[in-house]
């Protein structure tokens, strides 16, 4: 069977911050795919505490030596960015029950809306099963490690936000 050129996939998200969870998927995404472009929301109704730029960084560090990542962000519909972008697999994390229902709907709508979307799951690692970007945020903003959650950087520039010095 002939070896598709463009074996490209997109992980969206908001990413607000990125978590060994997403991490993890990404990692194991890279297994089956030639390249992943991150694509970080930038329409979010829940508003966000990291900018663009801050998440772009920690990505940027995080996987500062696989070429094969490339980050982005994108306004609007995702089907729509991907259809600019020429790839038509969109890869999700389902760690719960209640992930699958929100996920197949997801799905579904995407599909939809462009009949050419394939979405890929792949199942959340159980240790990562639990974490979301707000369970994060809560833990160190009550003075809580995140060292089993987020990559130092993720932490360290979160300590920065929830913390400010004062000059
Ligand atoms: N590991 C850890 N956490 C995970 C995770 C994983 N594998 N997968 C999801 N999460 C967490 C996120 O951190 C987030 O936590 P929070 O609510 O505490 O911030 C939560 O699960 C859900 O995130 P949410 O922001 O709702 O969705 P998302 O970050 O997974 O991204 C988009 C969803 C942006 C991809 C989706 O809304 C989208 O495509 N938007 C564009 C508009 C569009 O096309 N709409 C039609 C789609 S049907």
């Amino acid at each position: 069977m002939a070896v598709k050129q463009n074996n490209c996939a997109i992980c969206a998200g908001t990413f607000d911050p990125p978590s060994f969870g997403h991490i993890n998927i990404i990692e194991r995404a890279l297994k089956v795919f030639d390249c992943i472009t991150i694509a970080i929301a930038l329409d979010n109704a829940k508003g966000c505490l990291f900018s663009f730029e801050e998440r772009k960084a920690v990505f940027s560090e995080i996987f500062k030596d696989e070429p094969r990542v490339k980050i982005d962000s994108f306004r609007g519909l995702l089907v729509e960015y991907a259809r600019q972008k020429g790839i038509n697999v969109l890869v999700r994390g389902i760690r719960t029950v209640a992930d699958y229902e929100y996920e197949l709907q997801m799905s579904l709508a995407n599909r939809m809306l462009n009949s050419n979307i394939e979405t890929i799951f792949i199942m959340t690692e159980g240790r990562y099963s639990h974490i979301s970007s707000s369970i994060v945020k809560q833990i160190i903003k009550l003075g809580g490690s995140g060292r089993d959650m987020i990559h130092p950087c993720v932490e360290e520039k979160l300590k920065e936000k929830l913390f400010p010095k004062s000059k």
